[in-house]
């Protein structure tokens, strides 16, 4: 376990997903994964904790997610990380974009923040998993997953990707992009039998479910 990990889930902008800050306490730097548009609270929470953001994290390039990178990447030049496999369609505008692939390592103060390509509502969606923590984006949801019927979008590629997923620790705390579910996070074990798309054991079945 990690000494002096710091992660905060906030609900904010206008379209309400996620952004995490995730911080390393000893060095006081910080990410921010999937930056929302109000960025004076994501830097008043960094503030609060007595960090620093150096980098972005993104799950993927749809605009809900990317919304602080006017501030982060064009204004104050922070690196913001986007998978190699993301559709062109969803590549924000953005001067200080850093792609890169499967299990790529981004380090944050002490923090080794593994990326871990699941494909499926976007061909760049990304996992980061950070020990025993995952920051899900729109790849899986508490009770949820994300669509697939958008550009770019593969069922069969989700249910892949969700079968990597289940590899994980049961113990695996799933932050996701969305709060969709009774809780704003849940274990993975948890999630295994009480999300019904986790839940599906074939392919078939997992097709079926997401119509
Ligand atoms: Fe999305």
């Amino acid at each position: 376990m990690i000494k002096n990990l710091y992660i905060q889930q906030l609900e904010l902008g206008s379209m309400a997903n996620f952004s995490y800050l995730v911080g390393d306490k000893s060095s006081g730097e910080a990410a921010v994964v999937d930056p929302n548009d109000d960025t004076p609270a994501i830097e008043a929470a960094a503030a609060k904790a007595g960090l620093k953001v150096i980098s972005i994290l993104l799950t993927h390039g749809h605009f809900d997610h990317t919304g602080g990178l006017k501030y982060y990447s064009n204004r104050l030049k922070l690196p913001a990380y986007l998978s190699d496999n993301e559709s062109m369609l969803y590549v924000p505008s953005c001067k200080t974009l850093q792609r890169f692939t499967d299990h790529a390592t981004i380090s944050v103060g002490n923090l080794k923040i593994e990326c871990l390509h699941t494909p499926g509502h976007t061909p760049g969606c990304t996992c980061y998993l950070l020990e025993g923590n995952l920051f899900t984006g729109d790849t899986l949801f508490v009770e949820a997953i994300g669509r697939t019927d958008l550009p770019g979008g593969s069922a069969p590629a989700l249910f892949q990707s969700l079968q990597k997923i289940k590899q994980l620790p049961g113990d695996t705390m799933v932050w996701p992009g969305h709060n969709y579910g009774d809780t704003t996070c849940g274990r993975l074990q948890i999630l295994k039998t009480e999300n019904p798309y986790l839940a599906c054991a074939t392919e078939k079945d997992f097709l079926d479910l997401t119509g």
